[in-house]
Parts: structure tokens; C-alpha cells; sequence
């Protein structure tokens, strides 16, 4: 199962990165479908410049190609797509280089919370509209037009409820429970809201101890290494949180690696966050228990909320998106059938 998620993973990588190298000024219009587009109604396509963060997970990749397909020509939009390869000051760089190239509008993935005023003013001097998509920014609210992605917080509480739910079907409420946890980029919205929202139901219990929290950069690689070290510094590890996919995957990995199990047939509980198509292989196989949805497909909602603007209309501040959770008791046979990503 690892080799083919990382193969998938690389496969599309690849191709992001690809289109991302491609994205850059005008020669962006090769990230459009060839032909001639359609016009907006002002008879002319309406031009995007987007600055993804980068290409960490099955998520992301979900999430650029999301863009890509919603963005093309015949849908009367012109693609600018600068892929920031995890750095934030590329993604700095992108949103400047928007505004020389007076694009229509920019859409920022941005990588972390804070740092963002600058560049977000000078695109604001522009008048050019920004909107916020997966991940917030930590910056004055008049700077952006709106935020559209997953509620984090409301992610982190939830994981943390299921847990409380499962302890006391097992009969394990009174138990002593040690979890650690597996954190995503350190200052990045995911990564602050699933954390805060498990804290939230962690601290309404005195028996579970948060033993250690590692930063996994949302990776499978990273989420591997910091499990193995886990694992040799705590004898006894009861859940293991993992606040995106990748990392589970690699924890699971690094756990089977030690002559440990997890998994509702084996020893250690693992919560997960993204709910990506692959994650369906590892709930269904048995070693993941619970999947918290984070939905990547963005493109599409933002679309909508440009045409609201071309419209004159105004848009609500911030759009979360509505995201479930799957769990080892459900069908996910059928359920993984209508997954896209
Ligand atoms: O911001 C969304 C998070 O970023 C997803 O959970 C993760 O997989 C991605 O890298």
C-alpha cells in the first residue's frame, strides 16, 4: 500500500510541478486548456493568478488540480498558477508579480498565518480582490475579499469527540489514555485549528495525556520519522493523531515497522484528517479508524465567487465548506466508490 500512495503521489507531484514551472507570467495561459476560450461578459477571459503553497500531499494535489480543471479557457478564465514549493516567501513573490501583471483576480493557499499585510496592501492598492482559499491569514480583514476552505477548529473538535465516543464503547473512559500527535506546518491554519479543537475536548478529560506533539509537515516522510522517534521515546502510545493523511499513512508505516499494530484490530487508535481516497484503503484494510473530511475542491467555489463579483454582488467574509467524517464502522466500500481524490 505505501509504494502505491507515494507513486501517486509523485506521479501528480510531478505534474504540478510541471504546470506550477509553466504558471509563470503570461506563459501561465499553458496551464489553460488549449483553444479558443470563452469571453466573460465583458467579452474578454477573466485572469486568475493563484498562488498554491505547494505540493506536500494527496490534498494539495486534489486542490491544484481542482483549480487547474475549473480555470480553463472554456470556462472563460485565464490561469496564472504559481506553485510556491513551500516557501512563503515565494508565495510573496507570486502575489507581487500578480499585481505588475494586473490580473483580475489573485487566490492565495497561503502556507502560514501571519506575515501576509504587505503584500496583501499592495494588491489591495491594485484593487485587485483577494480570496483566501484552503488556509487563512492572520492580517486585517479589509486586506482580503474572503476566505472559503474547512472549518479547522470545528475538524480538531470533532476528532476529539469520536474519541470520547469510542473510549466509552470500549469501556475505556476511565482509562488512562496517552495520545500524541502529528502536527502539520507549524503557523499554518490546519495545523493551529485541529490542534486548538482537540485541545478544546482533551481538556474536558483528565485522563488523557497529550504526551508529545511532533511537526510531521503534513508529510508522509516527516510523519514516518516522527512516529519512529515516537515510538522509541514512549513505551506506551494508545492514539496517535495525525492532523492530515500523509502523516498517518507514514505513521502507520513507522508503527508497523516497530512490530506494533493499529487500527480497530490492533493496539493503537488512529485518527486521521483530509479523508482522501487512499485513506479509504487504510480504513478498509483496518489500520486507520476515523477519517475527518477536508474537502481540497476548491475551484470550483472560488469560480462561483468571482462570478458573484463580476456580478457586483457581494460575498460572505468567510465560507466554510461542509466537511463529514468516515469511520471504520461505516461502508466505505461504497462510500470510497464516489470519491474523486
Ligand atoms: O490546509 C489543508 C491541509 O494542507 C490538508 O489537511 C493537508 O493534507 C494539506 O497539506
Amino acid at each position: 500500500m505505501r509504494s502505491r500512495v507515494k507513486k501517486g503521489l509523485l506521479i501528480s507531484a510531478l505534474l504540478l510541478a510541471g504546470l506550477g514551472a509553466a504558471g509563470c507570467g503570461r506563459e501561465g495561459e499553458g496551464l489553460s486548456a488549449a483553444g479558443q476560450g470563452e469571453t466573460s461578459a465583458a467579452g474578454r477571459l477573466i485572469t486568475v493568478g493563484f498562488s498554491q503553497l505547494g505540493s506536500e500531499s494527496d490534498w494539495r494535489i486534489a486542490n491544484s488540480e481542482s483549480f487547474v480543471n475549473t480555470f480553463t479557457r472554456e470556462n472563460g478564465y485565464d490561469l496564472l498558477l504559481e506553485n510556491a514549493q513551500q516557501k512563503q516567501e515565494n508565495q510573496l513573490k507570486a502575489i507581487r508579480k500578480f499585481v505588475l501583471q494586473d490580473v483580475d483576480y489573485i487566490v492565495v493557499a497561503p502556507i502560514v498565518e501571519s506575515g501576509w499585510d504587505s503584500a496583501l496592501q499592495e494588491a489591495k492598492n491594485a484593487g485587485i480582490p483577494v480570496i483566501l482559499a484552503d488556509r487563512m491569514v492572520d492580517a486585517d480583514e479589509s486586506l482580503y475579499t474572503c476566505y472559503v476552505g474547512g472549518n479547522f477548529v470545528k475538524e480538531g473538535e470533532e476528532a476529539g469527540r469520536w474519541l470520547e465516543n469510542y473510549l466509552k464503547e470500549q469501556g475505556r473512559s476511565e482509562e488512562t489514555i496517552n495520545i500524541v500527535t502529528l502536527q502539520g506546518t507549524p503557523g499554518a491554519s490546519a495545523a493551529i485549528g485541529r490542534t486548538e479543537g482537540f485541545a478544546n475536548i482533551l481538556e474536558e478529560h483528565d485522563n488523557w495525556n497529550m504526551l508529545d506533539m511532533r511537526n510531521g509537515e503534513f508529510t508522509q516522510a516527516k510523519g514516518e520519522e516522527e512516529m519512529e522517534d515516537l515510538l522509541a521515546a514512549y513505551e506506551d502510545i494508545d492514539v496517535v493523531v495525525c492532523q492530515n493523511d500523509n502523516m498517518a499513512f507514514g505513521a502507520v508505516d513507522a508503527i508497523h515497522a516497530a512490530g506494533k499494530t493499529c487500527g480497530p484490530k490492533g493496539d493503537i487508535v488512529i485518527i486521521s484528517f483530509d479523508a482522501v481516497k487512499a485513506a479509504f484503503d487504510y480504513m478498509i484494510e483496518g489500520t486507520i479508524h476515523v477519517d475527518f473530511e477536508c474537502n481540497p475542491l476548491h475551484g470550483p467555489r472560488v469560480a462561483e465567487i468571482i462570478q458573484e463579483l463580476e456580478a457586483g454582488k457581494t460575498v460572505d467574509k468567510i465560507q466554510y465548506v461542509d466537511e463529514t467524517y468516515f469511520d471504520y464502522t461505516m461502508d466505505l466500500e461504497k462510500l470510497k466508490e464516489g470519491r474523486t481524490y
